[in-house]
């Protein structure tokens, strides 16, 4: 991957189909462009949760449907955007200063997120205003 790209996309990962199984591989900084320091799961969503709902000043993010299907709404400040992820062969790439919010969890969904950084609570906006405002 020669470019981090600016705005949040979706990415195509590999895919080995076999008639034994389909295989798909994720390396840092070739698939996706950050080296990879955190991984964590959502799984068990009840039906009509959200969650997300902050930006982070930093950490990028990659995040897959390994299960089911959900909707990942992002904002940059200026303009949203809704992506459906419903395929474990390709995810979305958030970069830093983006608000997300993920909603619309079918049953029995697994979101896996590849993260930049590890957890650190200082690098959230949690509040839209506030992220808003440090947008300007
Ligand atoms: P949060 O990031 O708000 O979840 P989501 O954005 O997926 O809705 O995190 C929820 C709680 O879990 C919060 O108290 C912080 C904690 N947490 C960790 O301790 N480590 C982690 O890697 C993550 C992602 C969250």
């Amino acid at each position: 991957m020669k470019k981090t790209p600016k705005a949040a996309c979706v990415i195509d990962l590999p895919k080995i189909a076999d008639h034994r199984g389909n295989l798909t591989f994720i390396e840092g900084n070739r698939h996706i462009p950050f080296l990879i320091q955190r991984v964590y799961y959502l799984y068990d969503v009840p039906a009509g949760a959200m969650r997300g709902g902050h930006a982070h000043k930093k950490l990028q993010q990659f995040i897959i449907a390994a299960s089911g299907s959900f909707t990942v709404v992002v904002d940059d400040g200026r303009k949203r955007k809704k992506f459906f992820l419903n395929r474990p062969h390709y995810g979305l790439f958030i970069p830093q200063m983006v608000w997300r919010e993920l909603e619309n969890f079918s049953s029995g969904s697994i979101c896996v997120v590849l993260a930049s950084e590890v957890y650190e609570e200082s690098d959230y906006y949690r509040s839209y205003k506030r992220f808003l405002r440090a947008l300007k």
